[in-house]
């Protein structure tokens, strides 16, 4: 399992890297590793953490192996990549920004990695989304049935996810997910039912929805 928490967090705006700051008291770093370790699904964990957290990091997770965190995500995902020991068949990426997400949804998203190479959870769209120009005129009106939002985690045979990451590398190919890196090479990847409730923190309004979330008793343990 992969945990990637080595962002800076501009759009939330704290003083610490986003993966550091508090929900409920606890980093959301440390949400996310305890309920996925919850899971029971992986023994090896490797967290990518920014610079100057790894030694913090290294005191929090005492079982994990912690690597500095590249420049971007999918960097990041390579540093995990180097440090995961070859004989783990199936790999689980997950970040540390989505803090509520259930051992449900990750052992749905094993499964299916397991059998099918590559998996990720998702939630279909809810909204009707509006292609929009710079002018502020819409210029299309997308199909809503078939669009799905990603989360994490995502999860993929190791091999499969090392060879996308490599061909990402040699194409100078950036993407926001592991999945879409594993879809350009042609492999198909898996959807299976996330959660709304395993929302990504990203502005500070969402750390007050998991708040609420957490105390109205709508998250389990
Ligand atoms: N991430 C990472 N290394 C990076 C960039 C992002 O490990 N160089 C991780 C983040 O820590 C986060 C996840 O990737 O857990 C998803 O990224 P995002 O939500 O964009 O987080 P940040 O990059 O930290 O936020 P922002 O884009 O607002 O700066
Ligand atoms: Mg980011």
């Amino acid at each position: 399992m992969f945990v990637v928490a080595a962002g800076r967090g501009e759009r939330l705006g704290a003083a610490l890297p986003k993966a550091f700051v508090a929900l409920r008291g606890e980093p959301l770093v440390s949400h996310a590793v305890r309920r996925l370790r919850a899971s029971g699904v992986f023994d090896e964990l490797v967290v990518a953490a920014p610079a100057e957290e790894v030694d913090r990091c290294v005191e929090l997770f005492a079982a994990a192996r912690v690597v500095p965190g590249g420049s971007t995500r999918q960097e990041s995902v390579r540093n995990a990549l180097a440090a995961i020991p070859s004989a783990v068949e199936v790999v689980l990426v997950h970040d540390a920004a989505r803090p509520l997400v259930s051992a449900e949804v990750v052992r749905r998203v094993h499964d299916a990695a397991r059998r099918h190479g590559a998996a990720m959870a998702a939630i279909p769209v809810t909204d009707t989304l509006k292609a929009v120009a710079s002018d502020g005129t819409i210029t299309a009106t997308a199909h809503r049935e078939s669009l799905w939002m990603a989360q994490t985690p995502q999860g993929f045979h190791t091999e499969l996810l090392r060879q996308a990451h490599d061909a990402a590398a040699r194409d100078g190919v950036e993407a926001t997910d592991d999945a879409a890196l594993v879809e350009r090479l042609g492999h198909p990847v898996r959807v299976v039912e996330g959660s709304r409730t395993n929302l990504k923190i990203t502005v500070p309004e969402d750390l007050a929805i998991a708040e609420a979330l957490l105390a109205g008793g709508l998250i389990g343990d």
